[in-house]
């Protein structure tokens, strides 16, 4: 067997007609940018969201831009942020150059972790970022009352985390301003780049639109110094598809984790993914930690199963942050996590047997250490 990382087809062969049918509606309807398509997704998404308002936008990094922009967060600020991320997070505070001020993960969750936030306010402190990491929500009612009591913006940064929960209210609901990505590979991904804001307040929605649109709030006057951060009529008609399918796949995916929990469950020194109280885990990612992790990648790259490290680098180590003059051993959590953690394989239309085939190539490496 062949089991790659990531596998689009059994998500978009089904649907390819419906696809093609927005594609042809888009072409006959001549209007490429800001149109019909994009208001109608926004609509859909954020009734998905259970938020007043969704705005597209290009990606997900510049979704969390607009927010931190939006909010007027900028110069001699801190914004704090989890070390244990994607670096586009910490990009976006880079972007309105605010300062990042990363906190260490709850070693179980591996998502940033409230008991810890509190020591890293300041009185430049103006929001904390929590991103739902492989798909598993934040506890949002800690961080919610954390920053209400320092009074704080909290912008979640949802891109992994499509439908998830934290005590049944949805991710992407709970801050200020959130940010997500429909980059392809996500839950929800477009057929190209694109992203989103989702919010309740009128006003914040009204001004990420206007920033995303060269800070224009009408046709050629431009109140603000704005960006093109748009998304496509193209890819809102996709997403507006995909989106009816959403809370079908992350079923599958929350099969196919089970499955893993069920044959990994003795598996060597393997760490599998936990589920704090309270939150709902979508799997965007089934991440396991081991001390073997090189070699048990090496192993399954030979058994053709495909895996990726979500991520080999964290952000405080890497060279774009060396002017944070953070070093080797600020973030052990983040580091350890860094160095034991490996993406199995998943993807919506995965089947038991592809598991197995993972599962017992995994059991068998554990043999010959
Ligand atoms: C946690 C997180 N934040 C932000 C982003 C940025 O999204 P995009 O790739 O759409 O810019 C991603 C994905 O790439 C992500 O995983």
């Amino acid at each position: 067997m062949n089991i790659p990382f990531l596998d689009f087809s059994n998500m978009h062969m089904p649907i390819s007609e419906e696809l093609k049918n927005s594609f042809s509606r888009v072409l006959n309807r001549n209007w490429y940018l800001l149109g019909k398509e994009l208001e109608e997704f926004e609509s859909n998404y954020a009734a998905y969201n259970k938020t007043n308002f969704a705005v597209g936008v290009s990606n997900g990094l510049d979704a969390l831009h607009l927010a931190l922009q939006a909010l007027e967060i900028g110069p001699g600020m801190e914004v704090i942020v989890p070390s244990n991320t994607y670096i586009a997070t910490v990009l976006a505070v880079s972007y309105v150059d605010a300062t990042p001020v990363l906190v260490e993960p709850d070693p179980q969750s591996y998502n940033i972790d409230p008991s810890k936030i509190e020591a890293a306010i300041t009185s430049r402190t103006k929001a904390i970022m929590p991103v739902h990491l492989y798909g598993q929500a934040c506890n949002m009612e800690e961080i919610m009352k954390m920053a209400d009591r320092h009074e704080l913006y909290v912008i979640e940064d949802n891109a992994q985390a499509h439908g998830a929960t934290f005590n049944n209210k949805i991710t992407g609901s709970w801050g200020h301003l959130n940010g997500t990505s429909f980059y392809p590979g996500k839950n929800l991904g477009a057929l190209g780049d694109a992203g989103g804001v989702t919010t309740n307040d009128a006003d914040l929605a009204q001004k990420v639109r206007v920033l995303r649109n060269y800070g224009s709030h009408k046709k050629y006057y431009n109140d603000v110094i704005g960006h093109n951060m748009r998304m496509d009529e193209l890819q809102a008609a996709f997403l507006a598809v995909k989106l009816k399918h959403l809370d079908a796949w992350t079923q599958q995916r929350q099969q196919i984790a089970s499955w893993y929990n069920e044959t990994l469950n003795n598996a060597g020194d393997l760490i599998l993914p936990f589920t704090t109280p309270g939150a709902t885990h979508v799997y965007h990612l089934y991440v396991v930690q081991t001390q073997y992790r090189d070699q048990l990648q090496k192993y399954l790259t030979e058994n053709n199963i495909g895996t990726l490290i979500h991520y080999p680098v964290p952000p405080h180590l890497q060279k774009a942050y060396a002017h944070l003059n953070h070093k080797k051993g600020d973030f052990p959590l983040a580091e350890k996590l860094a160095d034991t953690c490996l993406s199995l394989p998943l993807w919506p239309g995965m089947e038991k047997r592809h598991v197995d085939y993972v599962s017992a190539a995994i059991l068998n490496f554990f043999k010959t250490i």
